[in-house]
């Protein structure tokens, strides 16, 4: 059964005292990659509308040109589709630049727009109210390229690195150009998502290298879709044999047929509290939060897996993968 949903009530609200624990809310910018199709959308709007029912103030990006981002948190379908992306806003883009896109070359724009007022003119208010901005594309046609809307981008990318008090999470195209162009900058943490393929694991394990590479803090694997435990332990297994090993924690996300069932909302899941997935998400916040829920009761041990619901948290030690909570 999959419902839409109805909008949120924006409203001026502060991440709630439960969470907040040592992290600062500056701290909480969190980039979402990975290979395509692994889930990277449905994990940012899962986190979205999670961190924004525990009182944070949540601002989301979509990065992806192709925008699945805006019906993946639920919001109505025929305001998704009316969504204009910022760098194809023409009027915005030539407010703030001095031409229009597609007009750049040869003519004089700005390059440093002051794009302050982006995510209060630009932000649509999703379920949960969920901020969401939806950047367009913002892969440069060509190396170099100094058009105004690119220009555009790059200076709400430093306008949003600016922004306090606020959960920040931005959706990335699969692939590995929001890392070359700079776009994850700034970025706390990087949540790294595979299937359990050995593909999906090498574009992570280069992922997390590029992430680390930007100074992310923090660069967390999320293994998702996982069906059962050996699924789970062969990838951890590939992860060991691959040496160098670049993620701070580790999660495992269960598959879960209702997502597939729902698409491309979210929401039904976060209205569910015994979903399968409701687990292993907080456990990602609590990490993402540096708030440990000890009472988890996964018993400590040495890469113990039992099914792949159960939760699983593993976090780096000084050399080994060993599973915390
Ligand atoms: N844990 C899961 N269990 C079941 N289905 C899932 C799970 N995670 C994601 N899916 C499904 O997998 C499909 C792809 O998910 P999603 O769009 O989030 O991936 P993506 O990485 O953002 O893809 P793209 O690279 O195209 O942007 C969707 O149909 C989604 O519902
Ligand atoms: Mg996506």
């Amino acid at each position: 059964m999959c419902e839409s949903h109805q909008e949120g009530h924006e409203h001026d609200h502060h991440h709630g005292p439960e969470l907040a624990n040592n992290a600062r809310p500056e701290d909480f910018r969190v980039v979402v990659t990975g290979k395509g199709g692994v889930g990277k959308t449905s994990l940012t709007a899962l986190l979205a509308r999670s961190l924004a029912r525990q009182s944070w103030r949540v601002l989301a990006l979509d990065a992806d040109p192709q925008m699945n981002l805006p019906y993946a948190l639920g919001l109505p379908t025929e305001r998704a589709r009316a969504l204009v992306p910022l760098s194809e806003n023409a009027d915005y883009v030539e407010e703030k630049t001095g031409a229009r896109p597609g007009q750049g070359w040869g003519l004089f724009f700005r390059l440093n727009p002051d794009v302050d007022d982006v995510v209060e003119r630009f932000g649509v208010v999703a379920p949960d109210t969920v901020r969401l901005l939806v950047m367009g594309n913002t892969v440069q046609p060509a190396a170099g390229c100094l058009c105004p809307e690119n220009a555009l981008l790059a200076a709400v990318v430093n306008a949003i690195a600016l922004r306090q008090d606020e959960a920040i999470l931005m959706d990335t195209q699969a692939g590995f150009e929001h890392f070359g162009r700079a776009l994850a900058r700034g970025f706390r943490h990087a949540v790294v998502v595979t299937d359990t393929t050995f593909n999906g694991l090498q574009v992570a394990l280069h992922a997390a290298r590029l992430a680390s590479e930007l100074d992310i803090g923090g660069i967390h694997l999320v293994i998702n879709s996982v069906r059962e435990a050996a699924d789970f332990e062969r990838t951890l297994e590939r992860l060991q044999a691959a040496g160098d090993f670049p993620f701070d924690s580790i999660h495992s996300l269960p598959y879960d047929e209702s997502l597939r069932r729902c698409e491309p909302s979210i929401a039904p899941l976060i209205e569910d509290p015994t979903c399968t997935i409701a687990g292993p998400l907080e456990a990602l916040i609590g990490t993402l939060t540096r708030h440990r829920t000890d009472e988890a009761g996964m018993a400590a041990g040495q890469g113990s897996v039992r099914r792949p619901s159960t939760l699983q948290v593993y976090e780096k030690t000084e050399e080994t993968v060993s599973c915390v909570s």
